[in-house]
């Protein structure tokens, strides 16, 4: 019989589909309804050490082809977060605590406060492409990547994944350095740096002019991210970016993905995305003679399938 079922370092999921961090998951109530949607884990929103406002308004742009977000890392701190990620737990499925920081040694620290709060994983955001000081502009760097990923690893007795920035020429030197680190697993990817020009007003659109792109526009570019990382490390990957449906969920499993993380189209098409996904893969699996998702990891791959 055909399962969904997947199991990535060590946590066990009913179906490979995960909350991406960012997308209604401010309060451990918003999580406990995605949980009930179908998601077979959960990310949090990325948490600081300190209270955060983000950026000015506007920090959506609403595109054809997905979103460009300059939200500004918002959150209310760790110390406040923390009854959320407990609320959260509530929903029986793995909640990853995500973290930011501008310090390695804030960084490790945080991933040490998530565990401590009861995340099963701590994800660390080193690839936000639009808050200055953090994220992208301290993860693209392998070296650093690296250092970060040790200093975490020392805090946590849960997995460690880090979480990656396409914006850079070579995503899988990044994911090769988590891995040297002591990531247990990477995922990839965060959105790309990008900006919207409203020609009447003669001006960027979002306030803090740069953000982030997300959903369909970018699906392309992260297949090709995970394709690339699957052909350098060991370790497992988390595909994220433009999924929306089964086939674009499998198309991350066969480049090389454990499991998949929905964002934008969280936002765009509502919570039954998950079940839709989920779905829609067991479908594929039970049409082309799959038992598990895990069969089909990386089978786009020369003398794989
Ligand atoms: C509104 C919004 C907020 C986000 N906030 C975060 C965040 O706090 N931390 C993070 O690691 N990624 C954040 N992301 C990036 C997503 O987790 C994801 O990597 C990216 O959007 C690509 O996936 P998608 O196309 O399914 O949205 C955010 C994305 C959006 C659209």
């Amino acid at each position: 019989m055909a399962h969904l079922s997947v199991t990535l370092c060590g946590l066990m999921m009913k179906n490979p589909t995960m909350l991406a961090s960012g997308v209604l998951d401010e309060t451990g109530r918003s999580m406990l309804e995605v949980a009930k949607a179908g998601a077979g884990a959960l990310v949090t929103k990325s948490v600081g050490k300190e209270p955060r406002q983000g950026h000015g308004n506007p920090t959506i742009v609403e595109l054809q082809c997905g979103l460009i977000n300059a939200m500004g890392l918002p959150n209310p701190g760790m110390e406040i977060y923390a009854a959320e990620v407990k609320e959260a737990k509530k929903g029986g499925v793995p909640v990853i605590g995500s973290v930011f920081g501008g310090t390695e040694d804030e960084i490790a620290e945080l991933a040490g406060l998530m565990s401590k709060a009861g995340a099963d994983a701590v994800e660390l955001n080193l690839s936000c492409p639009h808050a200055k000081g953090y994220g992208a502009e301290l993860g693209s760097t392998p070296e650093l990547v690296e250092s970060i990923c040790r200093k975490a690893n020392k805090q946590v007795r849960i997995p460690l994944l880090a979480k990656l920035t396409p914006n850079t020429s070579s995503i899988s030197s990044l994911a090769v350095a988590a891995e040297k680190g002591g990531a247990d697993a990477v995922v990839a990817i965060n959105t790309l740096k990008a900006m919207a020009i409203s020609p009447e007003a003669r001006m960027p659109i979002l306030a803090n002019k740069y953000g982030g792109l997300s959903g369909p526009a970018i699906k392309s570019i992260g297949v090709r991210c995970v394709y690339e990382i699957f052909e350098s490390v060991k370790i497992p990957i988390v595909g994220v970016g433009g999924i929306s449906s089964g086939r674009d969920a499998l198309e991350y499993v066969m480049a090389g993905a454990t499991a998949v993380q929905i964002g934008t189209a969280v936002w765009t098409e509502g919570l039954d995305v998950f079940n839709k996904t989920s779905r829609e893969i067991m479908q594929f699996m039970e049409e082309n003679g799959f038992e598990s998702v895990k069969d089909m990891v990386g089978v786009a791959h020369p003398g794989r399938n």
